[in-house]
C-alpha cells in the first residue's frame, strides 16, 4: 500500500497535467480560431473587375467563347508573387455573357499540366455538357461543350469539378462568372452597366504563407479551408469608386468553405433583387443576407454623394452549437469592399417593385419525394462513386426533395442542371432571401429544408448530373451523389468510369 501510494499520486498528477494541457490547448485553439478584419482594412486597392469575355458568332448563330486554364502568378501584395491558376489570365476568369435563347459554345483548353473540368454552375444544360467529374479534360486537350441557353436572366458561375480535387482547383483561382440576360431583364429599370453600376463581386477568403497561398485546414475545423482575410475579384482590401445613386452588386460566394453574412457596416438597408437562378418576384428590402459557398445574390444599394459604404460579413448565429460555430467560422467578421461615391452622382431610376414570375415549381405538381440525409461521412450513408447512379428521375416531372443535415457540422446542398424553390426550412416558410430560384441552399446543423424542382431534360441515361455539399472539402470527401434524367420507363445505364477527354 505504502509503495503504491507515490505511484498513484504521480499517475494522478500526470493525468491532471495532461487534462490541463488538453483543456488549455483546446481553449487556445478555440480563441485562436476566431478571425476578423473589421476596422483593420485600409481599402487601398482598386477593385479589379473581370473583363467581359470576347466571343464570336458563327453563321448558325452560336456564340463561341474561348477559355484557357493555365498556371500563372499574381502580385496580390506588392513585391510578393503568388503562384496561381486562372482562365485566360493569372487568376480567376473573364465574365461570360449570353442571352436566353442563344446557342453558346465554350472552347476550353486545359494548359494546366493536370486534368480538370469546367462546370457551369446553375446552368440548365445536357448532362454531357455539364462539366462535372465525368467530363474530364486531359492536359493539353480542348473540350468544347455547346448548348442553348434556356433559362431566365441570372448570375451563374463556372469552376472546375474534378472528383476529389475541386477544393484545390478553385482555391488556386479557377472561377468566373456567367451572366445571363433575357427580354424581361433587359426591360427592367435595374442598374446594368457592367463594371460601373453593375458590379461582379466574387468573394473568397484567403491566407498567405509568405508569397504563397496557405491552403491548410485549421485544427479542429471540419468544414475545410478557412482563410484569415477576404478578397473580392482577387483584390485584397478593395475599394470601388461609384458614380451612380444605385449600385447593383452581384455577390458570389466562391469561397470553398466560408459562409458569409453580408450587410453594410452602418446597417443600411439594401434591396435584394435576385438569387442563384435569377430575379425574385418582388424587390425585397433587408439588412443582412447569408451566403454559403456557391450561392449568388444580386443586391442594390443606394449611395449618397461623397459617402463611403462598407460591405461587411458579420458574425452569424446559424451554425448550431457554439463549438461548431467557432470552428466553422460563425464568429468571424470581414470588411469585404468599400464603395466610394463620387461628389456628384448620376440619378438612377427607382427600382421596380415587381420583377417578374418565378419559373421554379411550387411543389403542387411534384410526382415524388426523395430524402437526402447529410453527414460529412456521406449522403444517405454513402460516399460518391463515379460508377453508381443514386437517383433515376423521369424527364419532365417535378419532385420534392427533403434534405436534412443530420449532425451539427454546417453543410449546404447544390443540385446540377435545375433551379429549385425552397418550400420550407424546418417546417416553416423560408426567409425572404430563400424565396427566389435557387440551386444551392445552406443547411445549418440539424436543419431540414424542402425543395421543389422540375427536371426538364434532355434525357440521357448514360451521363449523370451531380448533387452535393458545396463546401468543397466535403464534396471532395464524397458528400456527392449522381442522378440521371431518363424518359418515362427507361432505366439508367451502367455508367463507365470516364477517361479524360483526349482532345481533338
Ligand atoms: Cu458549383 Cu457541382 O458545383
Ligand atoms: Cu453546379
Ligand atoms: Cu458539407
Amino acid at each position: 500500500m505504502s509503495r503504491l501510494k507515490p505511484v498513484l499520486i504521480t499517475l494522478t498528477a500526470i493525468a491532471v497535467l495532461i487534462g490541463l494541457a488538453l483543456g488549455g490547448g483546446a481553449l487556445w485553439l478555440y480563441s485562436d480560431a476566431k478571425v476578423s478584419t473589421v476596422g483593420s482594412t485600409d481599402f487601398s486597392n482598386e477593385l479589379a473587375v473581370p473583363p467581359l469575355a470576347k466571343s464570336t458568332v458563327k453563321s448558325d448563330g452560336t456564340r463561341v467563347f474561348e477559355l484557357t486554364m493555365r498556371a500563372g502568378e499574381k502580385e496580390f501584395r506588392t513585391g510578393q508573387k503568388t503562384p496561381t491558376w486562372g482562365f485566360n489570365g493569372d487568376h480567376l476568369g473573364p465574365t461570360l455573357r449570353a442571352k436566353r435563347g442563344e446557342k453558346v459554345q465554350v472552347k476550353i483548353k486545359n494548359a494546366l499540366g493536370e486534368e480538370s473540368t469546367v462546370h457551369w454552375h446553375g446552368m440548365h444544360l445536357p448532362a454531357e455538357m455539364d462539366g462535372g467529374p465525368h467530363q474530364m479534360v486531359a492536359p493539353g486537350a480542348t473540350w468544347a461543350p455547346r448548348w442553348t441557353v434556356n433559362q431566365p436572366a441570372a448570375t451563374l458561375w463556372y469552376h472546375p469539378h474534378p472528383h476529389g480535387k475541386t477544393e484545390k482547383h478553385v482555391q488556386r483561382g479557377l472561377a468566373g462568372m456567367f451572366l445571363l440576360h433575357d427580354e424581361k431583364s433587359d426591360r427592367l429599370a435595374l442598374p446594368r452597366k457592367y463594371g460601373v453600376d453593375d458590379l461582379p463581386v466574387i468573394v473568397q477568403d484567403v491566407k498567405f504563407d509568405g508569397a504563397k497561398f496557405d491552403h491548410g485546414h485549421k485544427m479542429l475545423s471540419d468544414t475545410g479551408f478557412l482563410g484569415n482575410r477576404t478578397m473580392a475579384n482577387g483584390t485584397l482590401d478593395p475599394y470601388k469608386e461609384v458614380g451612380d445613386e444605385l449600385v447593383r452588386l452581384r455577390l458570389l460566394n466562391a469561397s470553398t468553405a466560408r459562409i458569409y453574412d453580408f450587410g453594410f457596416s452602418d446597417d443600411r438597408e439594401f434591396a435584394l433583387v435576385g438569387t442563384d437562378g435569377g430575379l425574385l418576384e418582388k424587390t425585397t428590402r433587408m439588412r443582412r443576407i447569408r451566403m454559403s459557398p456557391g450561392e449568388r445574390a444580386e443586391i442594390v444599394v443606394r449611395m449618397k454623394p461623397g459617402e463611403k459604404a462598407t460591405l461587411r460579413s458579420f458574425p452569424n448565429d446559424s451554425y448550431g452549437d457554439s463549438w461548431s460555430k467557432r470552428f466553422a467560422g460563425g464568429d468571424d467578421s470581414f470588411d469585404v469592399l468599400e464603395l466610394r461615391a463620387k461628389k456628384t452622382l448620376r440619378a438612377s431610376p427607382e427600382l421596380p417593385a415587381e420583377l417578374g414570375e418565378l419559373e421554379v415549381p411550387d411543389g403542387a405538381d411534384s410526382v415524388r419525394g426523395r430524402f437526402f440525409g447529410l453527414r460529412t461521412s456521406g449522403i444517405n450513408g454513402r460516399t460518391m462513386q463515379m460508377g453508381r447512379i443514386d437517383e433515376t428521375i423521369t424527364r419532365g416531372t417535378a419532385e420534392t426533395w427533403t434534405v436534412r443535415n443530420e449532425h451539427s457540422t454546417p453543410h449546404n446542398f447544390h443540385i446540377h442542371d435545375v433551379q429549385f424553390r425552397v418550400l420550407e426550412v424546418d417546417g416553416k416558410e423560408p426567409p425572404a432571401e430563400l424565396r427566389g430560384a435557387k440551386d444551392t441552399v445552406f443547411v445549418p446543423g440539424n436543419t431540414t429544408v424542402k425543395l421543389a424542382m422540375r427536371f426538364d431534360g434532355p434525357a440521357d441515361p448514360d451521363t449523370p448530373y451531380m448533387y452535393h455539399c458545396h463546401l468543397l472539402y466535403h464534396e471532395d470527401l464524397g458528400m456527392m451523389g449522381q442522378f440521371v434524367v431518363v424518359e418515362k420507363g427507361e432505366k439508367a445505364s451502367k455508367v463507365r468510369t470516364p477517361h479524360a477527354h483526349a482532345g481533338h
